[in-house]
């Protein structure tokens, strides 16, 4: 497979849909106006987003018509909503598309919006992707070994080099964290991720007048609405790490190759707080662990090498303070993806 060949179309797919985002968003083409899947009013769908996962599963067909597609609206192209993964009997590449990360916040104008495309190989191996903001304009690809690129002209990290080495955080209070509380608002969710919202906050250690708290002392929380835009930002630098369990692989999935080639990290978001048993398994938070498929994710930002140490030094150094981060998240239980409907 032509990796770069791959990434040309996909970055060609991603102006098509987004040219249908940017119109309807500018109130010159389809309705913004949303309604509830599956009766829930926290998960969100337009007509935008199914007229762009149309257009964009067409154009996909006509060019390599034995690849398979996975949409967010529509499942796997061939109907098989369940049992399905990345590697495939057929051998074939697999094109994942969101046509529209972040609906809630384009059903209210509210400009962080993307469309979101990623292409795994017959392995099961993601190769490449692209996330476009069409409201923004800003555009964020990569392809295996081709690195990470903000309008294919901008290398990532930003700024790239010395500079960049420089900002990597040495504890989590010079950390700035990527947030999202999802669609699920059952009782039991909600509090659990309250309560890991609350930690990351809290100080990191002493009586903050209700009580001990042993809190991750973060610098920042954000919650910007869109995964697969919080994905760029961590590949950016902007974010140090960005947790949350729940979302799916097409929130994920571009954003993965778009990270790990801006020199990130994917880990397994398995919430580490309250589980002894799991709490000294290293192994678990190790890029080896991390599953595609399994709506646990925990994206870290690349950090230079020390002068002193081996290369991946700096690396090492993110995922160690990842560990930590995870100490203080509560894990929540959830369906893989490609096991039961989506
Ligand atoms: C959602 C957004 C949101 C995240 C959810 C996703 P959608 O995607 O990325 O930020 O918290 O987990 O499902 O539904 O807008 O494509």
């Amino acid at each position: 497979m032509d990796h770069q060949e791959i990434l040309d179309f996909a970055i060609h797919l991603a102006h098509r849909g987004g040219a249908i985002i940017r119109d309807a968003f500018n109130g010159q083409g389809l309705s913004v106006d949303a309604v509830a899947k599956q009766g829930n009013p926290s998960d969100l769908v337009t007509e935008v987003d199914q007229h762009v996962e149309r257009t964009v599963r067409a154009l996909i067909a006509e060019r390599y018509p034995a690849h398979r597609i996975l949409g967010e609206e529509d499942g796997m192209a061939d109907g098989q909503t369940t049992g399905w993964t990345l590697a495939n009997d057929r051998h074939v590449p697999t094109w994942i598309v969101d046509p529209i990360d972040g609906t809630t916040n384009f059903a209210q104008r509210f400009p962080f919006t993307a469309i979101s495309i990623a292409v795994s190989d017959a392995e099961g191996n993601l190769c490449v992707g692209v996330v476009y903001n069409p409201i923004l304009n800003e555009l964020y690809s990569a392809r295996v070994d081709g690195g990470a690129w903000l309008n294919q002209t901008t290398r990532l990290p930003f700024p790239h080099g010395p500079e960049a080495a420089a900002r990597a955080p040495r504890s989590l209070g010079e950390c700035l964290i990527g947030f999202e509380h999802g669609s699920d608002r059952s009782p039991a969710v909600l509090d659990s991720r309250l309560a890991s919202h609350r930690r990351l906050l809290a100080r990191s250690a002493g009586d903050n007048g209700e009580g001990q708290v042993h809190g991750a002392q973060v610098r920042g929380v954000r919650c910007i609405g869109a995964g697969s835009l919080d994905m760029c930002l961590v590949a950016r630098g902007a974010y140090d790490m960005y947790w949350e369990i729940g979302s799916h692989l097409w929130d994920i999935a571009a954003g993965t190759v778009i990270l790990r080639e801006a020199g990130g990290a994917m880990l397994s978001g398995c919430g580490l707080y309250g589980r002894p048993e799991i709490n000294t398994a290293k192994e678990l938070v190790t890029e080896a662990a991390f599953d595609p498929l399994g709506r646990k994710y925990l994206a870290v930002r690349g950090a230079a090498d020390h002068p002193a140490l081996d290369p991946g030094s700096g690396k090492a150094a993110m995922i160690s303070l990842a560990r930590e981060l995870l100490t203080h998240l509560e894990d929540i239980e959830v369906t893989q993806d490609g096991v039961s409907d989506a």
